[in-house]
């Protein structure tokens, strides 16, 4: 996909350039009230396109969302703990507040464009994670400014479109997460290019639910039992579920050991009142045997609740699989990139993409309203 890069802006020296970076990271609440940030992937993402610019001599000013404030000011979602971190790796750059502070940014409210944009020369995207999402920051800017890709943003739809184009194979897809009725589309993608796809995570119980099995109270979504029925019945033979799961019995609580309830390893059947929490040793086993033959490996969503200790065993075998593979791996999702670094494996992965939401909808549509923008900007009318 040709998108207008860095290179494409006109002369930078003393303009003033806005960027709309994705430094929506994942913060902690300390008993004092003071928020620490657990994971400053994004921040640190954006840093190439950042010191670029600057090296050009342009002013830059930087632009983010954090959380969900719901288009009003909230302490809460201020952005003091990002503008901290972002002075240490990019010292110079200024910091806008909040998007979403203001109503408009998710209305792509026209009025706020004209705001956001007033005395700015150029506008520079970078905010991959949120690239998926229609809003004033990233459709508006281009419609007016001449306008680029930065560093972080190519390189995230250079991996991910080239998922779709041309793997190297055998090509395998691992999927997990919760919920099987957000990644049914991405499923159905897969199935296009994907030679195998490996399920695990809360979302593989519908699928044995389709198979038959009994899930007791495992997760499951009911209303999707007949579609993942149909794909494994077109697809079956591609598609590899778990035979053996780690259950939680009656009276136990996810994320308290304290409270007891029994943990047993089961096979594809979960009795009433046990929850299938994560994959089994037999599965991971299997998993691994999978990935250990494929060229190219994406994974979005961990194979269980790894949060918990009792239930992280086949999210961590299928990491350190990927990790030690020779194939070209992409990591994408936020859960399986906080797992893969949790693990200190994320140096092991070719590509931990920043983007959640957005890596799943590129690989789906192969396209993104921030880069549809990106293209109809008037400097980018004349790129092929
Ligand atoms: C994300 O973390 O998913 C992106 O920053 C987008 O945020 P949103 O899901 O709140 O739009
Ligand atoms: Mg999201």
């Amino acid at each position: 996909m040709r998108l207008p890069l860095l290179e494409d802006l006109p002369p930078l020296d003393g303009r003033r350039v806005l960027v709309r970076a994705d430094f929506n990271v994942p913060l902690e609440q300390a008993p004092d009230g003071t928020r620490r940030i657990t994971d400053d992937l994004r921040i640190r993402a954006a840093v190439p396109t950042l010191r670029w610019l600057q090296e050009q001599g342009a002013h830059v000013t930087a632009c983010t969302h954090l959380g969900r404030p719901k288009g009003k000011p909230d302490v809460r979602f201020s952005l003091d703990p990002v503008r901290a971190r972002l002075a240490e790796v990019a010292p110079g750059v200024e910091l806008l507040e909040n998007l979403r502070f203001d109503p408009g940014e998710e209305a792509d409210d026209p009025a706020f464009v004209s705001r956001l944009v007033d005395g700015f020369d150029a506008y520079v995207d970078d905010a991959f994670g949120a690239c998926h999402r229609a809003h004033a920051s990233i459709v508006g800017p281009p419609r007016t400014l001449p306008s680029a890709a930065g560093r972080l943003l190519a390189e995230e739809v250079e991996v991910l479109a080239g998922l779709r184009d041309d793997p190297r194979r055998p090509f395998v897809a691992i999927l997990g997460g919760a919920k099987v009725s957000d990644k049914l589309g991405v499923i159905q993608a897969l199935l296009q290019v994907a030679d195998r796809i490996i399920v695990g995570g809360g979302m593989c119980f519908t699928f044995l639910a389709a198979q038959g099995h009994r899930t007791g109270a495992s997760l499951l979504e009911a209303d999707q039992v007949d579609t993942c029925r149909a794909l494994l019945e077109e697809h079956g033979e591609r598609i590899v579920l778990p035979h053996d799961l780690t259950a939680l019995g009656p009276g136990g609580k996810i994320g308290d050991p304290a409270a007891g309830g029994e943990v047993r390893q089961l096979h594809a059947d979960v009795p009433d009142g046990w929850m299938g929490l994560d994959i089994g040793p037999g599965t991971a086993g299997a998993f691994i045997d999978v990935i250990e033959e494929a060229r190219t490996i994406l994974w979005n969503g961990p194979m269980g609740v790894f949060e918990d200790p009792r239930f992280a065993a086949g999210t961590r075998a299928v990491a350190e699989a990927v990790a030690g593979s020779r194939a070209f791996t992409v990591v994408g999702g936020g859960d399986s990139a906080a797992a893969v670094a949790q693990l200190g494996l994320a140096a092991d992965i070719d590509h931990v993409s920043t983007g959640g939401g957005a890596s799943l909808e590129l690989l789906e549509q192969g396209d993104l309203p921030g880069l549809e923008a990106l293209r109809s900007a008037p400097n980018a009318h004349d790129l092929v």
